[in-house]
C-alpha cells in the first residue's frame, strides 16, 4: 500500500484535467460570487483603509451566522483568524502538547489531523464513529481520553454529530475535567450540522475549541480563513500559540469572507448544497449497482466514498486510474489507526462542475466493476 499522505496524493492531481482528488472547491463561481470577485481592486483599496478589528469582527459574525453559529460571537471573545484550518490545527496541537497526555481522535478522518497532532508528540487513541454516534467518546479498550477531537461533519464519511450526541460527549468531558475539540470545516454542506453548536457547548460548561473553516465552500483560489473559537474557560493559551505563527490574516480576505458569507446566507449555500446533491446523483447514476456508491447513503458533504470489490485494492485501482489521468483518493490514509480498513474505499471529490463529474463517473464505475455503464 502507498505510504504517501493524502496531500501528497492530491498534489499529483493538481494540474490534471480529471482532478477529483482534493476536497477543495473547484467548481465555477456562481454569478453573485463572480460579482464579488470582480470588485477585488476596489475591495483592496477599501481593506487597506478599514479598521482591522472591525473587518475581522464582521467576517467572523457574517460567516458564523451564515452557518447557523451566530451565538458564538456572544459566547466568547476568544475568536482568532488564520490563513487556513490547518494553521489553526497546528496552533491547537502546539497548545495541547503542553496540556494533555493523549488525544482521542475520531476514526477515520482526514490524515493531516492525526499527522499534525503526532508532530507535537501527542499520543492518539482512535474513537470509532459508531461510539461517537452513541454519544460516547470512549476507545474500544475502554479508555476515555482527557482530550476528545471530533471532525463533524466528518471527512470522508459525512457523519454528523447530532445535538444530543454532542451534548452527552461534552457533559462527560466536563465531568472528567477534559477538553473537547471540534473540526467543523464541512458544516456548510449539511444543514444537520448547523444547529447552534455553541449554545450546546456553553450549556455543558465544557472547555472547548472549535475549528471553523471557509475554505471548503467557495472556489476562491485558496483565499480562505480558518477560524479558531475557544471557550472563555478553555485552558489552552491559543492567543499566545497563534502569535507564535502569525500577526494577522489579510484584511482583503476578511472583506471577501464577509461578502461571500452574506451571499451564502442569501441563497449561496442552498445553491452549493444543490450542486453537491446533483453531483452525488451523477456519480451514483453511473453505477449499475447503487450499493457500491451508497457507502455513506446519508452524506451531504462535498466528497463521496465508493466501495471497492472485495477481490480488489483501492490503492491499486487509484494507481491505475491516476496513470490514465483520473485522480481520486484511496481511503487507506483516512483510517489513520488501521490503514488496511480504508483499502475498501475510494473517495471522489464533488465540489466540481457537474460536467466534470459526468465525464469521470463512468470511468470510475468501469474501473470498479468492469461493467458497461447504464445509458
Ligand atoms: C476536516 C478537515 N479539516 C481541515 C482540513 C485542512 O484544510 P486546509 O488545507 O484548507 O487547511 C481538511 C482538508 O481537507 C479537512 O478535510
Amino acid at each position: 500500500m502507498s505510504t504517501e499522505n493524502l496531500t501528497e496524493l492530491e498534489l499529483l492531481a493538481i494540474d490534471q484535467d480529471l482532478n477529483l482528488a482534493d476536497g477543495h472547491p473547484r467548481q465555477s463561481l456562481s454569478r453573485s460570487q463572480r460579482e464579488v470577485i470582480e470588485r477585488l481592486p476596489e475591495l483592496y483599496d477599501l481593506a487597506g483603509r478599514a479598521v482591522f478589528a472591525e473587518l475581522e469582527r464582521s467576517a467572523h459574525v457574517r460567516y458564523l451566522e451564515a452557518v447557523g453559529q451566530g451565538s458564538a460571537v456572544n459566547s466568547t471573545r476568544r475568536i482568532l483568524s488564520a490563513y487556513s484550518s490547518s494553521v489553526v490545527m497546528g496552533v491547537v496541537a502546539r497548545c495541547l502538547a503542553d496540556s494533555v497526555d493523549r488525544v482521542g481522535l475520531v476514526h477515520p478522518t482526514f490524515d493531516n489531523i492525526p499527522d499534525i497532532l503526532r508532530s507535537w508528540n501527542l499520543p492518539l487513541v482512535p474513537l470509532e464513529e459508531e461510539a461517537l454516534l452513541a454519544g460516547v467518546a470512549r476507545a474500544a479498550d475502554g479508555v476515555e481520553p482527557e482530550c476528545v477531537f471530533i471532525t463533524t461533519p466528518n471527512n470522508p464519511t459525512g457523519t454528523v454529530l447530532g445535538t444530543e450526541q454532542l451534548e452527552a460527549i461534552a457533559r462527560r468531558c466536563r465531568e472528567r475535567g477534559g477538553l473537547l475539540i471540534l473540526d467543523t470545516s464541512f458544516r456548510g454542506f449539511d444543514k444537520r450540522a448547523q444547529y447552534d453548536t455553541y449554545e450546546v457547548l456553553e450549556s455543558t460548561e465544557v472547555e472547548y475549541v472549535v475549528i471553523e473553516d471557509t475554505g471548503k465552500l467557495w472556489p476562491t483560489s485558496e483565499l480562505k480563513l480558518g477560524i479558531l473559537v475557544a471557550s472563555e474557560n478553555c485552558r489552552l493559551a491559543v492567543e499566545k500559540g497563534m502569535s507564535d505563527v502569525l500577526l494577522s490574516v489579510s484584511p482583503l480576505i476578511l472583506m471577501l469572507v464577509s461578502l461571500l458569507s452574506e451571499d451564502a446566507a442569501n441563497g449561496g449555500l442552498a445553491a452549493l448544497r444543490e450542486l453537491i446533491a446533483t453531483n452525488r446523483k451523477a456519480l451514483r447514476g453511473a453505477f449499475a449497482d447503487p450499493g457500491m456508491v451508497e457507502v455513506d447513503a446519508d452524506s451531504r458533504v462535498s466528497v463521496a466514498r465508493v466501495r471497492v470489490p472485495r477481490s480488489r485494492s483501492a490503492d491499486k485501482i487509484w494507481r491505475e486510474l491516476a496513470e490514465r489521468g483520473l485522480h481520486l483518493l484511496p481511503c487507506g490514509p483516512f483510517h489513520w489507526a488501521r490503514r488496511d480498513e480504508g483499502d475498501r474505499y475510494l473517495r471522489v471529490a464533488l465540489a466540481r462542475d457537474t460536467a466534470l463529474i459526468e465525464k469521470a463517473a463512468p470511468i470510475v464505475a468501469r474501473a470498479l466493476t468492469g461493467c458497461a455503464v447504464p445509458a
